[in-house]
């Protein structure tokens, strides 16, 4: 073996370098305007607190912002996490960190918390598809990725008992995301407390993904940490959750993200981070203050986003609303075709579900034969996707 080889070399290009390299042959219909929901990229106006804000801190772009985040920034957090989960006791400098989005954080986190020089490598759960930055994650940090299919005869959950035992004696971590990217499945507060049981059985930490937590169609997520309290678990042993401004505040380019939980894991993250991490620039942890404490942005985006949801199904004829996330999972034939003639009759760009799973031994990927939609343009661009995607020809 190559002295210079890495696990990098195990991963596939990520999908949206797969479907750029899709759209490379076949060209858009350019009779038509384009519309892209392909990326899971709010595009709403910026809430409006941000201009004063970054106007009044500006000066903070000269200076180094800490590791772990302000702790203004932390406090602001913890708050917020107290106000939405029902929680207390939440301790800005033990319990939370601030990430420069948490697609980082997602992605480190499996480099802090696994042993890949364990006498048996660990597995890593994750949903299939999922986000892939979990797939990325288990495998450079020297995991294994154990798939768990999410499939819709299950309402798309990611099903706990098909994990032999052999494999729970060896898991390190288990990814769990609520509202899901891509499928819309929203994970009920018996799941959370059947993988803590599961998890201080054969001693593996949960780190669960709640960027959509404010994205949903009928009632708030549940979250890990308020499950856990529920339990009684107020030192959240185990946990951490990943949250963000990107979706809840449609501020994705501001890079800002919370990782709150398990005091012992947040030590070992924040020491990851003090090698690796930059914090985001200040004048944005600011902002960032300002987008935990205020709700207000935050209903007006879900109303919209609900007005889209309503807007896409009534146009397209059927009831397959996600419980939460702004993105529509749709059965179709076959999904690179089908992305390929929505691009090349309708000039949509959508993303082919198998793109976002991975395909496990007996050449299966529970993606394909769906492409995701995701509705972040609002709710008349909303109806004319679904027009356009039913009229699509594949
Ligand atoms: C499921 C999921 N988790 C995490 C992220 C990362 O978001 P950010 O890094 O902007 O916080 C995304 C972004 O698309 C996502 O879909």
């Amino acid at each position: 073996m190559k002295l210079a080889q890495t696990r990098l070399q195990q991963l596939g290009p990520y999908p949206f370098e797969r479907l750029s390299a899709l759209f490379s042959g076949p060209s858009q219909n350019s009779q038509l305007e384009p519309i892209d929901a392909g990326a899971g990229e709010p595009r709403l106006p910026l809430p409006a607190f941000v201009q004063p804000t970054l106007d009044e801190h500006i000066g903070g772009f000269s200076r180094y912002p800490s590791t772990r985040g302000d702790i203004g920034l932390r406090q602001a957090i913890a708050r917020w996490l107290e106000r939405r989960y029902n929680l207390n006791g939440i301790d800005p400098n033990r319990n939370v960190l601030t990430a420069n989005g948490t697609r980082e954080a997602l992605f480190a986190a499996a480099h802090a918390l696994i042993n890949p020089e364990a006498d048996e490598k660990p597995y890593v759960l994750m949903p299939n598809p999922m986000y892939q930055i979990y797939l990325g994650a288990a495998v450079t940090a020297g995991g294994i990725p154990y798939l768990l299919p999410c499939e819709a005869e299950n309402g798309f959950e990611p099903r706990l008992e098909t994990v032999p035992e052999d494999v729970w004696r060896r898991t390190a971590l288990v990814y769990v995301c609520s509202p899901s990217n891509p499928t819309g499945w929203v994970a009920e507060a018996a799941y959370f407390e059947h993988l803590l049981k599961l998890a201080d059985e054969h001693d593996f930490y949960v780190l669960s993904d709640e960027c959509y937590s404010e994205i949903y169609w009928q009632t708030p997520p549940a979250g890990l940490l308020e499950v856990a309290a529920g339990l009684g678990r107020s030192d959240f042993e185990r946990c951490l959750v990943f949250n963000s401004l990107s979706k809840r505040s449609a501020l994705p380019g501001m890079r800002s993200g919370l990782i709150a939980g398990d005091a012992e894991l947040i030590e070992r993250f924040a020491k990851l981070r003090s090698y690796t991490g930059s914090a985001t620039p200040l004048p944005l942890q600011h902002v960032a203050i300002q987008a935990w404490q205020d709700e207000e942005h935050v209903q007006q985006h879900l109303t919209g986003y609900r007005a889209s949801l309503r807007a896409f199904f009534d146009e397209y004829g059927t009831e397959n609303i996600p419980s939460g996330s702004f993105f529509c999972w749709l059965p179709v034939e076959n999904d690179e075709a089908f992305a390929v003639a929505a691009y090349e009759q309708q000039a949509v760009t959508i993303l082919p579900g198998n793109y976002l799973g991975a395909t496990n031994d007996q050449s299966y990927n529970p993606g394909s034969g769906y492409v995701r939609v995701a509705l972040v343009d609002g709710p008349e661009k909303a109806a004319e996707l679904a027009r356009r995607l039913k009229a699509v020809k594949a």
